[in-house]
């Protein structure tokens, strides 16, 4: 490639040439770049940091309205609008107040919790690596680690036989979890299993994966599949049985009792309705944490409910679940062992930034 000549109106310094590209993205900095590289850094690093510390509380008073106003503009320039250092600095001082200063103190019951401060700089190293765990050949150590780490958490919610880790860890035969970006695609994870377990081949049926929703339903000899969850349910729910097929109206909402937990005789009476109906219900979700209230389900008779009537017993923890991690409160969860369950990495694990999720069984 030649290099760009500059059009006329154009600030030279703003034009990119095949030296410049070739530098960005395969060899190191010298020393010049360095230096300006650092002073970036320490913008983004401590710019930020001051700004945080400094504006504790109600963001800029602005309202939403007004800040739409200013970006209103959907061309994208054939022309470079600005340098790195002007990126910079309007990230610092246009968007940071105007986020939402999630560390603030005065922020009460918000799931989104403040993170340590090292956090910045260690994501600064996860953009560095620019791993994909999709395959081995784009992570390698990362994929054995994510193995590790999924493997410990499954540990700390089934705690199942050391011999049983020993031999599961690193078994790349055996998937004891599985991370995705967030709760909402963890509960679509955990159903998307449930209703290809319950609708899985046979020896006359290749599974609902294959023939589809309606050769399933004529193969289960049923009118629809249903998920049960109290009203408190969190509506990636909702999401859930849209994208699965079964219908947003099959997501049973069970009453709930006087403390937002779910109502077993309202469950008993809603699951022999859907009976009546033939109707056959492929998920009973557990809450382990509603998201308005955070109470908890009782997960030790909705696991014994499912395991009579035999359908999938699903806990959503996606806020409550490192509750495990405390030795005070975690048999506020008993029950969840029983369950395939859904963990927030983003949630109440505190020291996470955004954002992940994780699915275990
Ligand atoms: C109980 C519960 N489940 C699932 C979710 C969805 O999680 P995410 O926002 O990470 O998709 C939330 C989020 O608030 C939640 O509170």
């Amino acid at each position: 490639m030649n290099p760009i000549s500059t059009p006329g109106n154009i600030p030279s310094d703003l034009v990119a040439d095949w030296q410049t590209l070739h530098r960005v993205f395969i060899r190191p900095e010298d020393e010049k770049s360095r230096q300006t590289l650092i002073k970036y850094m320490e913008q983004i690093l401590f710019g930020l940091h001051e700004f945080l510390n400094s504006h504790v509380g109600v963001t800029e008073a602005i309202p939403l309205a007004t800040l739409a106003k200013s970006y209103t503009d959907t061309t994208i320039r054939r022309e470079p609008e600005k340098k790195l250092a002007d990126v910079i600095k309007d990230i610092i001082n246009e968007i940071a107040p105007r986020a939402v200063n999630v560390a603030s103190p005065y922020f009460i019951g918000h799931m989104t919790s403040a993170i340590p401060f090292f956090m910045v700089h260690l994501k600064a190293i996860t953009a560095a690596l620019n791993q994909n765990l999709i395959k081995l050949e784009t992570s390698k150590v990362l994929s054995v680690l994510e193995k590790q780490v999924l493997a410990k958490v499954h540990r700390m919610v089934y705690n199942r036989e050391p011999a049983f880790y020993d031999t599961h860890v690193q078994n790349v035969d055996t998937c004891l979890g599985l991370f995705t970006n967030g709760g909402t695609t963890a509960n679509i994870t955990a159903l998307w299993a449930a209703r290809n377990r319950l609708c899985g081949p046979t020896n006359d049926f290749a599974g609902l994966a294959i023939e589809g929703l309606p050769r399933a339903l004529e193969y289960l000899n049923c009118t629809g599949l249903a998920i049960m969850v109290s009203r408190r349910g969190h509506y990636s729910l909702g999401k859930a049985a849209d994208l699965l097929g079964i219908g947003r109206k099959q997501l049973i909402l069970v009453d709930t009792d006087v403390n937002n937990r779910i109502d077993m005789e309202s469950l008993r009476e809603e699951y022999d309705r859907l009976q009546q109906q033939n109707i056959r219900v492929l998920a009973l979700v557990g809450i382990a944490g509603t998201t308005e209230t955070g109470h908890i389900d009782p997960l030790e008779e909705m696991a014994d409910f499912a395991a009579e009537v035999g359908c999938y017993f699903h806990v959503d923890a996606a806020w409550g679940g490192p509750t495990l991690f405390s030795d005070t409160h975690r048999h506020l969860l008993r029950g969840i062992e029983r369950a395939v369950t859904i963990i927030d990495c983003h949630k109440q694990s505190e020291m996470m930034p955004m954002s992940a999720g994780m699915v275990f069984r």
